[in-house]
């Protein structure tokens, strides 16, 4: 009997934690445990909904952000000086988030949360960061760290946010 009941409260804890509204306080909670837990508190603050709506919410946002990225390279691309190291760097990291980058990654995440692959998500999410990397990083030790006065970093640092909110979060979704 004892197993039954266990396992019946356990298929309703499910349930709840995949079809029901998150309270605010456990949102904020688990927002504690990301990288930044006022950007996820803010970025979350409107989202009343299930873990599933949060997740696919999560994964818009991060979408649109990677998309305003892009559009950003491409313009600093256009108006880049004659500086060749500036020119290689902007077009290292249109490569870094395009198709075979960063909106790859999104695109393939989202392909995956549609299939209630949850775990593969999280490693599509992950691998954002490294192609974040390959755009941020020296391509060698000797080479001196371009520094980049745009708005770039700032563009690149919102979807690093957003991808570990989306990992933090991806935990309590249930297939
Ligand atoms: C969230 O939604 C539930 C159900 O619709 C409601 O009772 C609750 O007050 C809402 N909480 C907030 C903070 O909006
Ligand atoms: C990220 O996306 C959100 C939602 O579309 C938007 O409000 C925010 O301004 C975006 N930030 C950047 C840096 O693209």
């Amino acid at each position: 009997m004892v197993g039954i009941f266990s396992s019946l409260s356990l298929v309703f804890l499910l349930l709840a934690t995949t079809s029901y509204a998150v309270p605010v306080s456990h949102v904020t909670l688990i927002c504690q445990g990301t990288l930044n837990p006022s950007f996820c508190s803010s970025l979350l603050k409107n989202q009343n909904e299930s873990y599933f709506h949060i997740a696919q919410y999560t994964l818009d946002v991060a979408r649109a952000n990677v998309t305003n990225t892009i559009n950003l390279i491409k313009k600093l691309i256009a108006h880049s000086t004659k500086d060749p190291t500036e020119k290689t760097h902007f077009r290292s990291c249109l490569y870094s988030f395009g198709p075979n980058g960063v909106l790859g990654d999104i695109n393939y995440a989202h392909f995956l949360f549609k299939r209630k692959e949850y775990e593969a998500m999280s490693v599509a999410i992950a691998s954002i960061q490294s192609d974040i990397d390959d755009c941020t990083k020296r391509k060698s030790p000797s080479d001196a760290p371009y520094h980049d006065p745009s708005q770039l970093s700032k563009y690149i640092h919102v979807v690093e946010l957003v991808a570990n909110v989306i990992l933090i979060f991806a935990k309590y979704l249930v297939p």
